[in-house]
């Protein structure tokens, strides 16, 4: 017995079965009901989503003898040779074979024709925008002025292609990425009528890697099918997909957060050295992170991520010990690191360098923070009274300098305070204040300040969360942005901003203060002037003390 396509044997008959469209299908039933119909209709929208089944069933609904309630029939003898595809009256193009080009030039002499036996003479023009420019234009020709009789469909995934004096002839339907749980709905009821059992799970996973495309769905329950006649499981999908356990994906994600290098490192060996696509991978990665940030910024997630209750309440213990906005600089990252790999000669290596810097991203770098706590302690011996050092990092192996007032918080950008920051409120005395205290009271106080400048304004407190104080010169305190951050930069140097900074900070330290903002130094090449020295303390600094040795030659 040969095996017809499951998605060419479950093609919708009628409106109703195109799922997920009833923006289009609604709006054709009406215009057929009220026989109101035009004479180009383009159907565009992503692969797979029922652009030339919607072509056809429109086709056979324009001259169906019985409609039901804007449906086809699909029993008349118009609609039976419709299906049957003997009905002369129809004519159905694929644009991207040969001999498209004769068919145009062939239609412009024939449309005026009358239908042989049905009310309209339709062209169904598939993958339109492969017509070449003389084929576009003998069509335009016709659709300048079409006879009555003539109804012409086109569809195509690319009406970008599509010349404007086309585009503006057409009325125009775009079909949309179906929903996942509606693409999980159709091939349980297919699984049904074929007799296959399935795991739940395993539909949501298919669902999952089909991005909205009915048809890719119905592709891959079709070999899931082939593969294991009995039962659709989760383990068949994976296999099949070459996609990522789900729990090894979360492993992995969270030792992302938690900048474990070693174990991220050693996790993604695995999955590459079994034989996963590192591609696939890194869309797991992506969708994870998506799911953080889905579940931490709507209070109904289930209609947008496809996973298991189970799932969801791990991610949202997850999400909520994130901020949105390391949420959002992992997609960022990952998803431009996918699109580097695709080009990389070795991809493997720039996953791997690419993990390291995103873990590194939201450590204080060691040694300006060695740098500080020197400033701290000098200004403790000058009067300022500092305390507790904390870290927002419990590996944090800083902590110290005990007295007697103030605690600083030592806090990853962004980050909610910490605990005891509620209650405290800065008690520095500026009486003899100097740039070096000017200094150490910014840092121990920059949530605090940011806060205050939230209170005044809150778009200057968003651009200034991306500035880091450098130093304070002759009672001016100089901030430095990334060079990525040209927006903020300029933001902040203007005049007004300047001003209400300047003010803020001035009264919340009691002293005057003037600010300047500048950008980051690129220091690439300053890499290349470091020591042997250098370099090791860096690794020490980042890898620990006792996971690195300089081994001499
Ligand atoms: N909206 C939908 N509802 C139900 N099934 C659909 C839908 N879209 C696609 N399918 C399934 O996918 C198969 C292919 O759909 P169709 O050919 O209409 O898609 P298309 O949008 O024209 O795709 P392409 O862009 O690749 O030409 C159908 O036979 C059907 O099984
Ligand atoms: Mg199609
Ligand atoms: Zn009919």
């Amino acid at each position: 017995m040969s095996h017809q396509a499951i998605y060419r044997k479950f093609r919708p008959k009628i409106f109703d079965d195109v799922l997920g469209q009833e923006h289009v299908t609604k709006t054709l039933k009406n215009q057929i009901l009220s026989d109101n119909i035009a004479h180009a209709y383009l159907f565009s929208g992503i692969r797979g989503t029922g652009k030339t089944s919607t072509a056809k069933i429109f086709a056979r609904a324009v001259n169906c003898l019985n409609n039901h309630d804007g449906n086809p029939c699909n029993e008349c003898q118009i609609c039976k040779s419709n299906l049957e595809e003997t009905n002369m009256d129809v004519i159905e193009m694929d644009a991207a074979s040969n001999n498209a080009v004769e068919d145009i030039r062939e239609l412009r002499d024939k449309v005026k024709f009358l239908p042989v036996r049905s009310k309209y003479k339709v062209y169904i023009i598939d993958e339109v925008h492969m017509l070449s420019k003389g084929a576009f234009n003998a069509l335009l020709k016709t659709l300048e002025e079409p006879p009555q009789h003539l109804l012409f469909i086109l569809a195509t995934t690319e009406s970008h292609k599509i010349p404007a004096t086309i585009l503006s002839r057409c009325q125009r339907f775009d079909l949309k990425r179906i929903k996942s749980p509606v693409i999980v709905e159709n091939m349980e009821k297919i699984c049904d009528e074929i007799k296959v059992e399935y795991e739940e799970k395993a539909l949501k996973l298919i669902a999952s890697n089909s991005e909205g495309a009915m048809r890719d769905a119905l592709s891959i329950l079709d070999r899931c099918v082939s593969f294991n006649q009995e039962k659709i499981d989760y383990e068949t999908v994976i296999n099949l997909l070459g996609t990522v356990n789900y729990q090894t994906v979360m492993e992995v994600a969270d030792s992302i957060i938690e900048k474990n290098i070693e174990k991220t490192c050693v996790l993604v060996d695995d999955i590459l050295n079994s034989g996963k696509e590192l591609i696939f991978f890194l869309d797991e990665l992506i969708i994870y992170f998506r799911n953080l940030m889905i579940i931490k910024t709507t209070n109904n997630a289930q209609n947008l991520i496809n996973i298991s209750d189970e799932a969801i309440d791990e991610i949202r213990a997850m999400s909520d010990k994130l901020s949105i906005e390391k949420i959002v600089y992992y997609i960022e990252e990952l998803s431009s690191t996918q699109v580097d790999c695709k080009r990389a000669l070795n991809p493997k290596i720039l996953l791997e360098t690419r993990l390291i810097k995103m873990m590194q991203h939201f450590t204080v770098d060691m040694e300006s923070l060695l740098k500080r706590i020197d400033l701290l302690e000098n200004s403790i011996k000058n009067g300022i009274s500092t305390a507790v050092i904390t870290h927002d990092s419990s590996k944090s192996k800083h902590k110290a300098v005990k007295q007697q007032t103030t605690t600083v918080h030592w806090q990853d950008n962004n980050e909610k305070s910490v605990d005891n920051a509620k209650s405290y409120s800065p008690k520095i005395s500026f009486d003899n204040v100097d740039d070096e205290g000017i200094y150490n009271a910014i840092i121990a106080n920059w949530q605090e300040i940011l806060k205050k400048v939230r209170s005044e304004n809150a778009g200057l407190q968003a651009i200034l969360r991306e500035c880091k104080i450098v130093e304070v010169n002759n009672k001016k305190a100089l901030f430095e942005f990334d060079p990525k951050f040209t927006f903020h930069i300029n933001a902040a140097n203007q005049p007004k901003n300047k001003l209400k900074f300047k003010e803020v900070l001035s009264t919340f330290l009691n002293a005057e203060c003037e600010v300047d903002f500048l950008i980051k130094k690129d220091n690439s090449n300053v890499v290349q002037k470091q020591t042997i020295e250098d370099i090791y303390e860096d690794l020490k600094n980042t890898f620990g003390e006792d996971k690195v040795e300089l081994k001499e030659d």
